[in-house]
């Protein structure tokens, strides 16, 4: 086998058979084929996609690339969450612990973030004490004890997944149906879980920017899923605008625990209890969809998901005094506020330019080797559809560089729209696919 000829193959637009697919893969691992040829072949896959078959053989043998983790000695059906990426998603740390306060085990492993703000690791991170990294044998015991632990995905999951994914980050080819696919279900399925829920945003923050298109990943996502014998479900969600009120790591942290409190925005908590009662589901905690929702939003009610939430702070080292007092999770040395410049209505709230903006504040990477601040990020007080007078705050930047903030602040003026009339209301759930 030739690397050019299996290029040039798939420029012309040919399919690509599975021991093709296996030689690109393996090559670029072992570093046998170097990045400017797989930059090529990925530009070629971007304009020319791949067919399911293609997809599906891409996809296991990335999972193959490296370790399938086994959590065998965890007891119960074990069910995973993936979010595609939005702006302000800390719904897993909302929905592990009201999945867990239901009796489904979670064995959690996150990754960190690059783009708009971290990863679940770099906002569990933001909790003072809370380590990430523990030994296999001790997350296994940790769920077994008190159901939900979360650790960092070790490079021995999918290494090819690491590999390339860094590269299509450099080369403007992440963007791509098949690219995403086996980018993700390479990970789940080497992941260990039984169960997989996947979250497929759509909208300006997200890479699927139409709905047509999110339900194709969505659809493709879970055909991969079922064929490889996990209990696969997607929902499809809003990421127009960001999802709460928060973007930032600690920011976000707070929020999820405002929500697991009651008293979050609605659209995080709607979210939230939803994706988490499809988990109580997938975890055969319920007979149907509807029923493990109710079971989440009385596990919300009750408190016990707050508490499933503390355990997890506990066995992980952290401090669970943060839920009484916020204080306790870093503080960002200024703090500067946008002032409503009109009188109306908020009719827009662009959920890239404001994950953007968030990510200048030092809330997210722009390089995968960058320092995140913890404390930094938006906060707004005002949201699509809501009142605003003149002058009244619509959100808070947080972070220690001034003139960043500035720009940020100008940023976010650009990305929301104050318009006279009530927008129409959205709905954050817009399709479920079985
Ligand atoms: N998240 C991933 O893990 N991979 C992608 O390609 C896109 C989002």
């Amino acid at each position: 086998m030739n690397t050019v000829d299996i290029i040039t193959k798939k420029r012309d637009g040919l399919k690509l058979d599975a021991g093709e697919i296996e030689y690109m893969v393996e090559g670029y691992v072992s570093e046998a084929i170097p990045d400017y040829q797989m930059a090529a072949f990925l530009m070629a896959v971007y304009f020319q996609g791949m067919d399911t078959e293609e997809t599906v053989t891409l996809t296991k043998v990335m999972r193959d690339s490296g370790e399938v983790a086994d959590l065998s000695a965890i007891n119960g059906i074990k069910v995973d969450k993936h979010s595609t990426g939005g702006v302000g998603d800390k719904t897993t740390l909302i929905t592990g612990p009201l999945a867990a306060a239901c009796g489904v085990p979670v064995a959690k492993m996150s990754g960190r973030g690059l783009g708009f703000t971290g990863g679940t690791v770099d906002k569990l991170e933001s909790i003072p004490g809370f380590r990430m990294s523990i030994e296999e044998s001790d997350f296994i015991e940790l769920v077994n004890k008190q159901g939900i632990a979360v650790i960092s995905q070790t490079g021995h999951i999918a290494p090819a997944d690491k590999k390339i994914y860094a590269l299509r980050d450099v080369t403007g080819t992440v963007e791509n149906m098949s690219l995403i696919t086996s980018s993700i279900m390479s990970k789940k399925l080497a992941s260990g879980s039984d169960a997989i829920l996947l979250d497929v945003k759509c909208g300006s923050g997200a890479f699927m920017k139409t709905e047509k298109d999110a339900e194709r990943l969505a659809s493709l996502m879970v055909d991969i899923g079922k064929s490889s014998g996990k209990r696969t479900m997607a929902v499809i969600t809003d990421m127009n605008q960001p999802l709460g009120c928060a973007i930032g790591n600690a920011l976000e942290v707070k929020e999820a625990i405002d929500v697991l409190k009651n008293e979050g925005p609605d659209d995080i908590t709607e979210l939230s209890v939803t994706l988490a009662g499809m988990m109580i589901f997938l975890g055969n905690k319920a007979n149907t969809p509807d029923e493990g929702i109710a079971m989440a939003a009385e596990a919300l009610k009750s408190g016990r998901g707050l508490e499933k939430f503390r355990e997890l702070v506990r066995g992980q080292g952290g401090d669970p005094g943060i839920t009484e007092d916020s204080s306790l999770l870093t503080k960002s040395a200024h703090t500067l506020e946008l002032h409503a410049w009109g009188s109306g209505y908020i009719g827009e709230m662009d959920a890239m330019m404001i994950g953007q903006a968030s990510q200048h504040t030092g809330a997210g990477r722009q390089r995968k080797d960058d320092a995140i601040n913890p404390s930094a990020g938006i906060y707004f007080c005002k949201k699509t559809g809501d009142s605003v007078k003149k002058g009244e705050v619509v959100c808070k930047v947080f972070g220690d560089d001034v003139k960043k903030l500035k720009n940020s602040l100008e940023e976010i003026e650009n990305a929301v729209k104050i318009i006279t009339e009530r927008p129409q209301a959205y709905s954050i759930i817009k399709k479920v696919i079985r």
